[in-house]
């Protein structure tokens, strides 16, 4: 078995590694030493636990551990289900050196992170990512959440895992939909911090979508270093890290606007990314050219561009407003200067985000 590519993400006050390679599920070697006590729960969701569940448990055999199998799917990434979460470690009697391990996509990262957070003012938690979005972004840089009706990841805190071990294995189980929704924030990295890499993934994307392997480790790898050293630089976003919400504010827009289950998050995102690179056309601060390049590489991969008939602009306005980057009450924008560079960008008028969402519709 090849040995998996490692890396830290480097933080202040303690830093923490990323493992990516297949079977490292199989290979407790390598996150058992990260659990200092007695007592382990894991949270997983109904498509996940069949797959690789019993794994995981393998690697706990000798502790007090509890299993919390979810509903799958982002209409679960509730305060009730995070109540759950509270009340199986209450069941457990869980003591400050517990750990939470998140094995799944970035829903159960998300929620588990933050149960992890929550309980008892904060204890240790581990990020086994399932889907690629998962690996490439969500289980990596310690943002945990849950969503409300009125908005995306509007609960929440800033916890940061022990590890993340993302075995690539578990794609293989991943439906082609999750797949290419993960390549969404694939393209992301690209787009704001290396056009090289949109090149590479330009010339790669077959092999992704056929999931080559080598390929998809080699990208999962790439984007865990773009994120590691943003979370670095900027562990609780106060700027540089802000710039991974590009298309962000657009596409949670949309995902709240759709209630939650049209989209899957990286749809959304992708919908997100070509508005906000038109918007920056449209305001003469990025090339057209490079906009339609994104663009055709997002449609490459099977992904939407455009915002469908039956959203109303001024709507996803207003729910933009509730987006986290709005400071007293401006709205902050994350727009584009160019292939592998992004800004951000406050003070932008209603009326250039409305034609722009226009622009992009159906
Ligand atoms: N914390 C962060 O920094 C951050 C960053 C990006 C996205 N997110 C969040 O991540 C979430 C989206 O994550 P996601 O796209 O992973 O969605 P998800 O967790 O809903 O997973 C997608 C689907 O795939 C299934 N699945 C997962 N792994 C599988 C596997 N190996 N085989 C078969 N089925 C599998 C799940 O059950 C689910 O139905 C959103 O809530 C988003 O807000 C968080």
């Amino acid at each position: 078995m090849s040995p998996p590519r490692s890396l830290e993400v480097q933080l202040a006050a303690r830093s923490y590694p990323i493992h990516t390679g297949p079977g490292l599920l199989n290979r407790p070697d390598l996150w058992r030493p990260l659990l200092s006590g007695r007592q382990a729960l894991v949270i997983t969701d109904d498509n996940v636990a069949p797959h690789y569940l019993q794994r995981v448990r393998e690697g706990l055999h000798d502790l007090d551990h509890a299993v919390l199998v979810l509903p799958p799917g982002e209409q679960e990434k509730t305060l009730a289900r995070f109540g759950e979460a509270i009340d199986a470690l209450a069941s457990l009697r869980a003591n400050r050196d517990a750990t939470v391990i998140a094995l799944g996509g970035g829903v159960i990262g998300d929620l588990a992170g933050f149960a992890a957070a929550c309980w008892m003012r904060g204890i240790a938690f581990v990020q086994m990512p399932t889907t690629l979005l998962a690996m490439v972004d969500s289980s990596v840089g310690g943002k945990t959440a849950v969503d409300l009706p009125q908005g995306k990841n509007l609960v929440g805190a800033f916890h940061q895992p022990r590890a993340v071990i993302a075995d690539t294995d578990t794609l293989a189980t991943l439906p082609p939909r999750e797949l290419r929704a993960g390549l969404a924030e694939v393209v992301k990295y690209g787009a704001i911090f290396d056009a090289g890499f949109l090149d590479w993934l330009d010339a790669h994307a077959d092999a992704l979508l056929t999931r080559d392997a080598d390929t998809l480790g080699e990208a999962t790898l790439r984007c865990c270093r773009y994120k590691a050293d943003v979370v670095a630089l900027d562990e609780t976003e106060q700027g540089e890290r802000a710039l991974l919400n590009f298309g962000h504010t657009f596409g949670h827009a949309l995902e709240t606007a759709a209630g939650y289950d049209r989209y899957r998050h990286g749809e959304a995102v992708a919908v997100g990314m070509v508005v906000a690179a038109r918007l920056s056309a449209q305001l003469g601060r990025a090339p057209s050219a490079d906009c339609e390049r994104l663009s055709a590489l997002l449609q490459r991969f099977g992904l939407p561009v455009q915002v469908p008939a039956g959203f109303a602009a001024e709507d996803l306005l207003a729910l933009m407003r509730l987006d986290k980057k709005t400071l007293s009450g401006r709205l902050r924008l994350i727009l584009w200067q160019h292939a592998g560079k992004a800004e951000i960008v406050a003070g932008v008028a209603d009326a250039d985000i409305l034609a722009a969402l226009r622009a992009s519709q159906t």
